[in-house]
């Protein structure tokens, strides 16, 4: 079964409590936390103390993604806030300080999880495969919700799932951007196994059926 990681991104800021308990009522699986610095990426968004709030009000699995330039410096306040998986990019510091940030995060509980951008290519992410609990692909430009998905990442997402089949096969892959209704089935067919879902989560007319849609298996040769 797949699972569904709403972005509170898309939710309103000044009411976060209340947008973190609708999505454990209508199902969702983890919350997603989007955490920008105005470097890394284009846009400001929330950092450690409201992860720390989060925490308080909410039983669900909190999936932080840093959009953040040298996240070494802050992953263990994220895992200290709160986080159960914290997802840094690869683009966003050295190789060797990467593999740093992520060995740090597992010793201190939480799921490492490696990020990377539409440019960046699949084989980037070789080093890190037997480190990681998580690849989390980006399916538009970090920095904004309401994005286009870009389909072109899906060839990428499968390319990866196969070396963790081999690997690392309890690793899941996540697909962040422009997952809707229409895009989370071709998804699921490439073998992404966390759909996150911002703008397609808070503007559904019924949430509840979305999430069943999003985490509803596929059936392989359904027609047969
Ligand atoms: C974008 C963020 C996403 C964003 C997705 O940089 O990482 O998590 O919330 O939003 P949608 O689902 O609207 O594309
Ligand atoms: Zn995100």
């Amino acid at each position: 079964m797949a699972k569904i990681a709403p972005s509170i991104l898309s939710a309103d800021f000044a009411n976060l409590e209340a947008a973190i308990k609708n999505i454990a009522e209508n199902g969702g699986d983890w919350v997603h936390v989007d955490v920008m610095d105005g470097t890394f990426v284009p846009n400001i968004t929330i950092g450690i103390p409201v992860v720390g709030s989060l925490r308080k009000v909410t039983e669900l699995p909190l999936d932080v993604h840093l959009m953040i330039d040298r996240p070494i410096r802050y992953v263990g306040q994220f895992c200290k806030a709160g986080a159960d998986w914290l997802s840094v990019h690869l683009e966003a510091d050295t190789e060797e300080n990467i593999h740093a940030a992520l060995r740090l995060i597992r010793s201190l509980g939480v799921h490492p999880a490696l990020a990377i951008k539409p440019g960046t290519p699949a084989e980037m992410v070789k080093p890190f495969l037997q480190e990681v609990d998580m690849i989390l692909v980006m399916t538009v430009e970090p920095g904004f919700g309401g994005q286009k998905f870009m389909y072109d990442q899906l060839a990428k997402a499968e390319r990866i799932r196969g070396w963790l089949d081999v690997l690392n096969p309890e690793c899941l892959i996540e697909v962040d951007g422009g997952v809707d209704k229409y895009t989370c089935p071709l998804c699921k067919e490439h073998g992404v196994d966390v759909m996150v879902a911002g703008s397609a989560y808070f503007k559904a007319e019924d949430r509840a059926e979305f999430v069943k849609f999003v985490q509803k298996p596929i059936l392989i040769n359904e027609d047969y």
